[in-house]
């Protein structure tokens, strides 16, 4: 088994465990321990129980590992891999009992910095869903046992997916953005989980995605699933404080890169 297989494994089997913690979590109740930096950046008991399980899983299988977590931060390893964690991604759907959220894992090679690293391997675990999406660089993704393969989709008759930041400040310039994308496409979905989005991309569920501002372990895992699925996965503006992340098939993939690299 190569490295990038065995480590898709680890990553869908820990996703599984944490998934079902938080699912536990959620049906006994879920306590919201803190708002962070505005009223939807939210945070529960729940997200950090969960990546200390993941953490400590980790940490037993792949010692030498380093480690970035929404919840808890960097720990440098030795190994130049890196494990990328969102213990739940869809923290406000979580929240309120809306069943898109879900478990991200990613191990990545080289700096833990998007601008740099190379992604092995990924899983996205949605326990409320019952689905888990997986896949290893350079050997396709899955979903329980099923080949994922992006759509061919026309631009025309693209379904797409966004999301907004959680900065007010922003929110001018994302519906804007929204706006300019909504014509090229037959609908526009915000399903409030990026991971999520593009493992439905992935699946050959939407057609293409776009979002800006998104966080490492936001689209670590998501990014492979749609690159190994056929896909194209980019980021614009690396550089700055709110970076475009945009997915599809080759085609809607094109047409959305044309309409989001023109500036605001
Ligand atoms: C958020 C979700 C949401 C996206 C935000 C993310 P979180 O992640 O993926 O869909 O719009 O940009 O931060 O906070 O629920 O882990």
């Amino acid at each position: 088994m190569t490295l990038a297989l065995e480590l898709s494994e680890l990553a869908s089997e820990i996703s599984r465990e944490a998934g079902e913690l938080a699912r536990t979590r959620r049906v006994e109740g879920v306590r919201l321990a803190a708002t962070k930096s505005t009223l939807a950046d939210i945070v529960t008991d729940a997200d950090r129980e969960v990546e200390a399980l993941i953490r400590d899983r980790l940490r037993a299988a792949r010692g030498d590992d380093g480690f970035l977590g929404e919840e808890t931060g960097a720990e440098t390893g030795a190994s130049g891999i890196t494990w990328v964690v969102d213990p739940i991604d869809g923290t406000v759907n979580y929240a309120y009992g809306i069943p898109a959220y879900n478990v991200s894992i990613a191990a990545v090679s080289g700096e833990p910095d998007p601008a740099a690293w190379e992604v092995l391997a990924g899983a996205v675990h949605a326990p409320a869903l019952g689905e888990t999406f997986m896949a290893a660089l350079g050997h396709g993704a899955w979903s329980d046992g099923q080949r994922l393969a992006v759509t061919t989709e026309t631009p025309a008759g693209a379904l797409l997916a966004t999301g907004f930041g959680y900065d007010p400040a922003t929110h001018e310039g994302d519906l804007a953005t929204v706006a300019r994308v909504m014509p090229m496409a037959r609908d526009v979905r915000r399903m409030g989980s990026a991971a999520l989005d593009l493992a439905y991309v992935a699946a050959g569920r939407l057609d293409g995605y776009f979002e800006r501002g998104l966080r490492p372990w936001d689209f670590a895992a998501g990014s492979l699933l749609v690159t190994e699925a056929g896909g194209l996965f980019s980021r614009l503006d690396a550089d700055s404080a709110r970076p475009m992340t945009l997915a599809g098939g080759g085609a809607v993939h094109a047409q959305l890169l044309a309409i989001l690299d023109e500036k605001d």
